[in-house]
């Protein structure tokens, strides 16, 4: 591609599992765009080895690490200012996880120790990550820090369980770290709401087939895939956008918008037409 919107841009991406992650697809294309990042993830991940495809492709280093502890954090932005020899741009937040999801526990019958790790991995961290940047001064003036999110923490979607107030919780803590970090350093925070995108993380919602034909249905332009998820990052991560901050941003065809489209109103009307 000609246009090389991230050109000199430094920055780190949490969160590629595997070439279907979200954060795989920003990653190819905030590289193809002139970036250069490291990539973290837990070393438990690390171990299924598909990353380091990735990361050959981009020639970006892997910092092991545990999003949940401090220190782990400490040591990602550590060793990419060492790599970069300086502060770096941007920052991709695209981790999420919640065992009572993974063991199928129903939100009236939540474990909470699952809950408070699905609050831990899927929200804390993004406070944890933002606060060890702004400690360590990591973040270039006008930088751009980025966590991926969903509608659910607006919304009740069946199935989607506690992950829905970990949601809530992330988005807040955009605003709220959001209005700090751009006062004193002009660094930016975001969330992008994303539409359901078939991933590890994504297939583990009950229902999730059912849910993609839905919003698909409802979405005057359809459901946004995860490259088109990139497209957006990679806008939002450059200079194109200084002065967003503070905002969740649905990237979803429309969904958030609808209430009944026509598309959706055809195929309930069929399922009502069999039952009769
Ligand atoms: N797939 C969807 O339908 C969808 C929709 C909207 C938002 N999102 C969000 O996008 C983000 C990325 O998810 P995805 O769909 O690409 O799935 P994914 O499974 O590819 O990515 C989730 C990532 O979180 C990482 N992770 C889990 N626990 C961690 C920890 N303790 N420390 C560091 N990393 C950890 C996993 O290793 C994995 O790389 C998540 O925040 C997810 O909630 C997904």
């Amino acid at each position: 591609m000609a246009c090389q919107l991230l050109n000199g841009k430094k920055g780190i991406i949490f969160g590629a599992l595997d070439s279907k992650s979200i954060a795989w697809k920003i990653a190819e294309k905030a590289y193809e765009q002139g970036a250069a990042f490291t990539l973290s993830n837990t070393p438990a991940a690390l171990r299924f080895g598909e990353i380091k495809v990735l990361s050959e492709k981009c020639h970006a280093e892997i910092i092991p690490a545990d999003a949940t502890s401090v220190s782990d954090l400490v040591n990602v932005f550590q060793r990419t200012m060492e790599i970069f020899g300086g502060k770096i741009d941007f920052v991709l937040h695209s981790i999420g996880m919640s065992m009572n999801v993974r063991k199928y526990r129903e939100y009236d019958d939540l474990d909470y120790n699952y809950f408070m790790k699905t609050i831990d991995v899927s929200a804390l961290s993004f406070h944890k990550m933002l606060q060890v940047a702004k400690k360590m001064d990591a973040i270039n003036d006008w930088g751009s820090i980025l966590a991926l999110t969903y509608i659910a923490a607006q919304r009740t979607l069946v199935g989607y369980n506690d992950m829905a107030d970990a949601k809530s919780l992330l988005e807040s803590i955009a605003r709220s770290f959001g209005y700090i970090y751009g006062r004193e350093k002009n660094v930016r925070i975001n969330t992008i709401s994303q539409s359901p995108t078939k991933t590890t993380a994504g297939s583990a919602i009950k229902g999730m087939d059912g849910l993609v034909d839905f919003t698909d249905r409802m979405s005057p332009l359809g459901n946004a895939t995860a490259e088109e998820c990139a497209d957006f990052s990679v806008v939002l991560f450059s200079d194109l956008s200084r002065k967003v901050t503070m905002q969740n941003i649905y990237h979803d065809g429309g969904f958030s918008s609808m209430a009944m489209s026509l598309k959706a109103m055809t195929q309930y009307n069929k399922s009502l037409d069999e039952e009769s």
